[in-house]
């Protein structure tokens, strides 16, 4: 049995909640990371107390880097604050943050696949890639599987109908205001999406907005964050192969250079293996252009 171990680098509440859900189903040894040792060791005390008595795997907590050695997988949910109105206020303390983590990680760890939650995730997901010169397909930023749940929540409780009957929703581009749900190839019970309702308008608001409505009633995410990340580490640890979207550096597809933004991809053991075509009307297209364009503002802005 090949033993991987997944690190996952701040263990505030989303990082604590991806190595519960890690734990609790046995996936594999599991290290919390903090600047903040006893964080990290309070977070994995608890954890502990979540394997499964058939479990072969552990966690433990640390500050030391060094202990990152042998990482298979690396999850980074850091941050150096709290952003309140919009997810790149502490930009360039994140880029700063992420560049010093991707020195590390480039230093104990570099043939590990490195899976990004922070904010602003495009950003520290292209500055990430740029920092450490690991291969593109092994640098992804996971949101837009985040945001593609809250867009088939939101269908599912405007038309009261199940998740289940909804099929191809999918948000792409920037993790942010400019989001792109994509509307024309939404079907729900068989029948297209945009017979059954009159415009894009209110479902694109909820979903741009579903994190501000969500700190209406708590102070941030936590848990969709959490499933969405322990997904794609499900399907590396256990050799499987899932199809989402998630940010990565772009190359050429969907005529995007130099810039990461959600898109969907095939990812298994050996990061992403397939950038998938999804087909856009001409509003989807301006969007997403306009959301790319977004995106590199903010990675000029830190330069
Ligand atoms: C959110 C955070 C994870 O959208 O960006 O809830």
């Amino acid at each position: 049995m090949v033993v991987i171990l997944i690190s996952i680098v701040g263990s505030g509440r989303v990082g604590a909640s991806i190595a519960f859900l890690c734990v609790s189903n046995g996936l594999d040894d599991v290290l919390l990371v903090n600047t903040t040792k006893e964080k990290a060791l309070g977070e994995s005390l608890d954890v502990a107390s979540a394997i499964p008595a058939n479990s072969k795997f552990s966690i433990r907590g640390t500050d030391n880097y060094s202990e990152l050695v042998g990482s298979d997988i690396v999850v980074i949910a850091a941050s150096v604050g709290i952003y309140t109105k919009h997810r790149t206020e502490n930009i360039p303390h994140q880029v700063a943050m992420i560049k010093d983590i991707a020195e590390k990680i480039k230093e104990y760890c570099p043939s590990a696949i490195v899976l990004l939650v922070s904010n602003p995730l495009d950003v520290l997901t292209y500055y990430f890639q740029k920092t450490s010169g690991f291969s593109r397909f092994k640098v992804i930023g996971i949101a837009s599987s985040l945001d593609t749940s809250r867009f088939r929540y939101y269908i599912s409780e405007m038309l009261s109908v199940p998740q289940s009957s909804i099929s191809n929703a999918i948000v792409l581009g920037e993790h942010g205001d400019s989001m792109v749900p994509i509307f024309s190839g939404v079907s729900v019970g068989g029948n297209p999406l945009f017979s059954m309702i009159d415009s894009r308008d209110a479902l694109t608001d909820n979903v741009r907005n579903y994190w501000r409505t969500l700190r209406n009633f708590k102070s941030r995410s936590q848990f969709g964050i959490a499933k969405n990340t322990y997904d794609v580490i499900d399907a590396i640890s256990n050799k499987k192969e899932i199809s989402i979207p998630a940010s990565i550096v772009l190359d050429g597809e969907y005529g995007e250079h130099d810039v990461a933004m959600g898109i969907p991809v095939k990812i298994n053991q050996n990061g992403v293996i397939e950038i998938q075509q999804v087909k856009l009307d001409d509003t989807e297209f301006s969007s997403l252009k306009k959301s790319s364009q977004k995106i590199r503002n903010d990675i000029e802005s830190v330069r």
